[in-house]
């Protein structure tokens, strides 16, 4: 069983990872941690507790997180036009019931941590800021990380926010600088593959006709993820990066990754949370992360389907 921390800014697509890691038989949900960024921070949360609730995940807590990045003042909230005003537009999903808590997300990943026998991982689908927070707060709890599974970044194609900056690192490079050097192991889940974790039309079908309550909510989402996408960018697509993170957990053959030395540029006002990866491996520098190369597609779309018409098992 691998435990973890799911910090998350949901988010359709963070929204459907939760759900998937929530189905997942190999995986504990210890804690979910949120942040601003697809969203305000008082929607992030407030929609990681709604689905939740829903599906029946009443007994993982949720956690109020960072509300702005660790230096950056002025961006654009790009997040709103992806997934609506309040973060996870579509479907009506009711208010939750069960609380988010009061303690903050970056005190509760301290403490997790540091009260564990065992290593936890982290699983990082939004900006950075808490976790790279925590690591400045409480340097120690770098021991107690098994693994860091982040979604961001991109290296070999395009970006989304502009040719070269992908949307979580962008909103707050310098809380990516510190989690890039943090000596944790990590694995980058970037736009790479995540623009590949695609769910097409007849997919989204496959899905609904599960009809359970789950699936067809998912279904619904990504109806309103694939809409959007195409009055932004002109084409229907359905890119689940978020879940892409949590599948590689579920099965460690879905994705491929390269061992490399990277970095985040940031004092470049041009490329800003851009992550330079020594591809070539012409430097001498240690590699610090696995940066994603394939996926395998179908599995992982058979994999959402399998997972989420399961019931929740506490
Ligand atoms: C990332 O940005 C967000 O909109 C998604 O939730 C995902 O984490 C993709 O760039
Ligand atoms: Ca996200």
């Amino acid at each position: 069983i691998t435990k973890v921390i799911m910090d998350c800014d949901p988010g359709h697509d963070d929204a459907i990872a939760l759900l998937l890691a929530s189905r997942a038989d190999n995986i504990q949900i210890l804690g979910v941690t949120t942040v601003q960024g697809n969203s305000e921070i008082k929607y992030t949360a407030r929609n990681a507790r709604r689905v939740l609730d829903y599906a029946g995940v009443t007994d993982v807590e949720v956690y109020m997180g960072c509300p702005k990045p660790m230096m950056k003042e002025h961006y654009r909230l790009t997040g709103v036009a992806i997934h609506g005003e309040d973060g996870l537009g579509g479907p009506y999903i009711p208010d939750p019931i069960t609380p988010v808590k009061e303690k903050h997300a970056v005190n509760f990943i301290i403490d997790t941590l540091r009260a564990s026998d065992e290593k936890i991982t982290l699983v990082p689908t939004g900006p950075l800021t808490n976790i790279a927070t925590a690591f400045i707060m409480a340097p120690d709890i770098k021991e107690k990380v098994e693994r860091i599974i982040i979604m961001g970044g991109v290296v070999y194609t395009d970006g989304n926010v502009n040719s070269s900056n992908e949307f979580n690192l962008f909103l707050d490079p310098e809380a990516a600088k510190i989690v890039f050097n943090s000596g944790c192991d990590l694995y980058v889940n970037t736009l790479d593959v995540t623009m590949k974790a695609t769910f097409e039309k007849e997919d989204v079908e496959r899905l609904r006709a599960q009809e359970d309550k789950v699936s067809v909510i998912v279904a619904e989402l990504m109806d309103f993820f694939g809409n959007s996408h195409e009055e932004l960018f002109n084409f229907f697509t359905i890119p689940l990066h978020d879940p892409v993170c949590v599948a590689m957990l579920i099965d460690d053959s879905l994705v491929e990754y390269e061992h490399v030395w990277a970095d985040i540029s940031t004092k470049d006002e041009l490329t800003a949370g851009e992550i330079v990866a020594d591809i070539w491996h012409l430097t001498d520098k240690a590699p610090n992360c696995h940066i994603s190369r394939k996926i395998d597609r179908e599995k992982f779309v058979n994999m959402i389907c399998d997972h989420m018409k399961k019931p929740y098992k506490s």
